[in-house]
């Protein structure tokens, strides 16, 4: 049985009765062993071998005398792709930025009722990538610059997927922290840093019961991610215990055997040279052995099997063109729009508030100025390239990450479907006279800002786009109740942070944009959207940049606020920042040690304010200094929802053999880290309200 959730449900055990249907590991393979026994070879083959055109972007062929349907792979990590009465998802940014763990778990049941609704056997997504620079181009896929908060979205994504049947696909392995010269270099790093860092999310997926992993375009070390044996086998089947398939990210595969023997379960989208009647003549000769050609086939299978696709599954209802066929199943909904804009307003990040000039009290007239504010064409045709997003407002990147907005709800439609007693002035271009005439004619003036990014083209600079900083302060010259909203896919410069009272971060927040923001805006949802990256004073205080090739990953651990922290420089707004329009306080730290291998710390937080609204306490720890590790790294969130003067107990559990532990390059093998460790909680990574050691 397949449930519709609602959020309320969500918080039950419930939950789980999804995935009843759906076979555990063992159970899948036994089924799959016995399924891949009765193959021929070229069947077997065939399994892993993308055929090219299909109405997916992704296809494997049916076979009718192995009573097989073939595969259909689609994008986005956001929402379906290339299709008509889909809901337009949220970017992957805002996910960690609401750093809400309910509302991802329902976005990724929502996105599966969608994928599937529409006969998608395979989503294309989640994206785990690192932030590692602020200029990579798919940065807004990904869940920010820190792994464990990354791992936590991305396992989440995966388990709400997967319980209503699709296959979850965890992207890109790996080290593809960059779109420059990404198809034809390496990227280097040490082992310790791939698995404390860039593995890791992939490993919390893979506990999540992750079903597939797609390899990556770049090289490793200078040998291809999809024929690399040291990161396939070793690192995601062997030490990390991957029992589902891997496939190659588009055109990403560079030979046959040797891919195969490395750990490529399947090859995308072909047809090609490598896999097909190659893999089978290779199988013929020995030059592949047939229980490695048993191993690919039985993971697919047992993929299949795994998540109960070989029972009612629906027909494929997509069309690859640009253009796709007549619209078909409706799987949108209220509901899932609802999701959406939820998670749009809970990702508003408010990173400067003075003088409470938010929420909006009735202001006379609005001005709501620049262009984005107003409307972009994210239909067919639309915007698939730098050049037509650079037009209205981004609310999302471009590139295989997006997907088509038929119902896009820009800023000044959000804002005037909910200010029906101030007037509203808008331009809506960064003319800068215009933009101070109507600044000068209002009591409040909101100037709308961005930058944006798609896959293929990192960021040249992560100043604003078209003159957005001459804007902005053109703006704030003319009227001094200025707030700035920004859509982003990564950090901007702010140097204009100090000429105006209020900054907002809204990322890029899917169809529901202005909607969501409105909510915020005016008070309705009470802001708790958190930073899940650093924000520069200046471009050269980040710990790495995009490069020229080879890309070496020579910060080691110090991603992110590890290097602002341990290198002592002040950001300008740090990791896990973000106000409230009420106050917390902090009190009461326990930290509890069991027998077992868990332990947990817990704290008291107060909504001292006089509005309801929810905190995001995040706890930090320093490892012993024989540990080598950064100075502080995050080790727990959560969003606790408090009425005005209610106190309630945030427990970070912590799990010691993974959480506390290092990885040990010498026995390959991770070792928990003895001595003293100090634990810091607080409301971001800059404002730590609670001090505690304990040793180990
Ligand atoms: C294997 O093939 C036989 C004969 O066609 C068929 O009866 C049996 O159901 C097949 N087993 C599986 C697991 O497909
Ligand atoms: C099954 O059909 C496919 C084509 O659909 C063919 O390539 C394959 O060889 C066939 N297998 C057997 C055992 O006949
Ligand atoms: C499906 O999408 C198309 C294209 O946007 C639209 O014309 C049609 O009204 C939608 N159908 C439904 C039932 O919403
Ligand atoms: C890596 O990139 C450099 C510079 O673009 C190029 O000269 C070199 O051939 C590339 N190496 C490989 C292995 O592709
Ligand atoms: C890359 O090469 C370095 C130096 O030989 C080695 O220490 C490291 O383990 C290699 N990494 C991978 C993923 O193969
Ligand atoms: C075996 O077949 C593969 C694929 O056709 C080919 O590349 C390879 O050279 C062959 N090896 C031998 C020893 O025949
Ligand atoms: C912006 O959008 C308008 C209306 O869709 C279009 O006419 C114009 O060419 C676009 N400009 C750019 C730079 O894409
Ligand atoms: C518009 O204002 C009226 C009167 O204050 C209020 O009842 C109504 O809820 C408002 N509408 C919206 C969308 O806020
Ligand atoms: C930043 O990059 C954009 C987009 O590539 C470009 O148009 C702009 O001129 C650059 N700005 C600066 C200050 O380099
Ligand atoms: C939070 O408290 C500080 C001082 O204690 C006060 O200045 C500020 O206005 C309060 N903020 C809110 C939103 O209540
Ligand atoms: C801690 O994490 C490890 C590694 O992921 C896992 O095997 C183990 O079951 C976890 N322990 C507890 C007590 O949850
Ligand atoms: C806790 O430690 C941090 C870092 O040393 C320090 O900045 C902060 O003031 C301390 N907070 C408390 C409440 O002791």
């Amino acid at each position: 049985m397949r449930l519709s959730l609602s959020l309320v449900a969500i918080a039950t055990a419930s939950l789980i009765t999804t995935e009843a249907a759906q076979l555990s590991w063992e159970q899948a393979y036994a089924k799959a062993k016995a399924k891949v026994a009765n193959l021929s070879l070229e069947d077997k083959v065939s399994l892993g071998t993308g055929i090219g055109d299909g109405p997916c972007v992704g296809n494997t062929a049916a076979m009718s005398n192995a009573s097989w349907p073939g595969l259909c792979l689609q994008d986005s990590p956001l929402a379906v792709r290339l299709a008509y009465n889909v809901t337009g998802g949220i970017a992957g940014i805002n996910v960690a930025a609401s750093f809400d763990r309910k509302l991802t778990l329902q976005r990724g049941h929502d996105m599966g009722q969608e994928f599937r609704g529409k006969g998608i056997n395979i989503q294309l997504g989640p994206d785990v990538n690192m932030a590692r620079t602020p200029e990579a181009g798919r940065n807004w896929e990904g869940f920010g610059e820190d792994p464990y908060l990354t791992g936590i979205m991305g396992a989440l994504t995966v388990q709400g997927v997967q319980a209503e049947g699709v296959i979850s696909t965890a992207k890109h392995f790996i080290l593809n922290e960059q779109e420059t010269d990404r198809t034809t270099n390496t990227s280097i790093a040490d082992e310790r840093t791939i698995h404390e860092i860039y593995a890791w999310p992939f490993a919390r997926a893979v506990e999540a019961g992750l079903v597939s992993v797609m390899c990556s375009y770049n090289q490793i070390n200078y040998t291809y991610a999809c024929e690399n044996d040291a990161t396939m086998n070793k690192i995601l089947k062997q030490q990390i215990g991957f029992q589902g398939f891997i496939q190659s990210d588009w055109g990403a595969t560079h030979s046959g055997a040797k891919a195969l023997m490395a750990g490529l379960d399947m090859d995308m989208p072909g047809p090609d040279d490598f896999w097909g009647a190659n893999l089978v003549a290779a199988a013929k000769n020995g030059t592949v052995p047939m229980s490695r050609v048993d191993d690919a086939a039985t993971r697919i299978l047992a993929s299949y099997y795994k998540l109960g696709q070989d029972s009612n599954f629906p027909k494929v209802q997509v069309d690859s063109d640009d253009v796709p066929s007549a619209p078909v199943d409706v799987v949108t909904s209220a509901a899932h729009k609802a999701t959406v804009r939820s998670i749009g307003a809970a990702s508003v990040v408010v990173l400067k508030n003075d003088d409470n000039i938010l929420p909006l009290t009735n202001p006379k007239a609005i001005g709501v100025i620049g262009q984005d504010a107003g409307p972009t064409f994210y239909g067919i045709g639309g915007c698939t390239e730098h050049a037509c997003y650079d037009n209205g407002t981004a609310a999302a990147g471009w590139g295989s990450g997006g997907s088509y907005f038929f119902d896009l709800v820009d800023p000044l439609q959000g804002i005037t479907s909910r200010a029906n007693q101030s007037k509203i002035k808008s331009s809506l271009t960064n003319d800068v006279d215009t933009a101070t005439q109507i600044a000068k004619a209002v009591d409040i003036a909101i100037v709308f800002v961005q930058s944006n990014s798609g896959e293929g083209t990192d960021r040249s600079n992560i100043t604003l786009w078209n003159k957005g900083d001459d804007l902005v302060k053109a703006v704030a010259a003319a009227n001094p109740n200025t707030i700035v909203v920004v859509h982003t896919p990564s950090a901007v410069l702010m140097p204009w942070v100090n000429n105006v009272k209020a900054v907002i971060n809204a990322g890029l927040p899917g169809e529901e944009s202005g909607n969501s923001l409105a909510d915020v805006l005016f008070g309705d949802v009470n802001p708790s959207g958190r930073l899940p990256y650093t924000i520069a004073v200046k471009n050269s205080d980040y710990p790495a940049h995009v490069s020229k090739p080879p890309v070496v990953y020579s910060e080691k651990l110090l991603i992110g606020y590890r290097w602002f922290d341990t290198k002592n420089i002040e950001p300008l707004f740090p990791f896990g920042h973000g106000l409230s329009y009420t106050n917390f306080t902090y009190s009461n730290l326990k930290i509890t040690k069991s027998k077992s291998s868990n332990m947990a710390i817990s704290a008291s937080i107060k909504n001292s304010g006089k509005i309801a609204g929810s905190e995001v306490p995040q706890l930090y720890i320093g490892f012993p200094e024989s540990a080598g590790e950064p100075v502080k790294i995050l080790r727990g969130f959560d969003k606790l929802m408090l009425k005005p003067g209610q106190t309630s107990t945030v427990t970070f559990p912590l799990n010691v053999s993974k959480e506390l532990s290092i990885y040990d390059v010498g026995s390959q093998s991770w070792q928990i880290a003895h001595g003293q460790f100090k634990v810091y909680v607080g409301a971001s990574s800059r404002d730590i309200r609670l001090n505690g050691t304990f040793s180990l």
